[in-house]
């Protein structure tokens, strides 16, 4: 194939994913909304599980890792 063609499905492609991610009219691109899966870029289960959040009686909830996973 030719350098022509190869790039016109670069823009293709770069223009379907554009559409696919970012929505002008709504304000909506990437990292608009925080990912609360995982913990690498937000705090998603913690913010909850961080040993902070006390009931009445005094049990908090807790963020020690086997609560959720299964570490060997
Ligand atoms: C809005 C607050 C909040 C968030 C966010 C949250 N949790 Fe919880 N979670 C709780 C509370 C409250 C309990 C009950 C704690 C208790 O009864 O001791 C609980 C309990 C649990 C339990 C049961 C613990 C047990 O001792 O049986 C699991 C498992 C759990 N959460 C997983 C998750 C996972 C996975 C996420 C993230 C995807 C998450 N939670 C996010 C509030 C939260
Ligand atoms: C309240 C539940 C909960 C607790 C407690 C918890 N995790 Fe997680 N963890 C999750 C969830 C949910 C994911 C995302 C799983 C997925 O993406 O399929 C995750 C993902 C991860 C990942 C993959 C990287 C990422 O961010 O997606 C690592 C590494 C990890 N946890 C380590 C830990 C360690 C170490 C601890 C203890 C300090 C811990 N986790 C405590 C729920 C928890």
């Amino acid at each position: 194939m030719g350098l022509r063609q190869d790039v016109e499905r670069v823009v293709n492609a770069t223009q379907e994913l554009y559409r696919r991610n970012v929505f002008p009219s709504m304000k909506v691109g990437f990292g608009k909304y925080s990912n609360n899966i995982g913990h690498m870029d937000f705090p998603g289960c913690f913010r909850c599980h961080d040993d902070n959040h006390k009931a009445a009686d005094g049990r908090v909830i807790s963020q020690s890792c086997d609560l959720c996973h299964d570490i060997r």
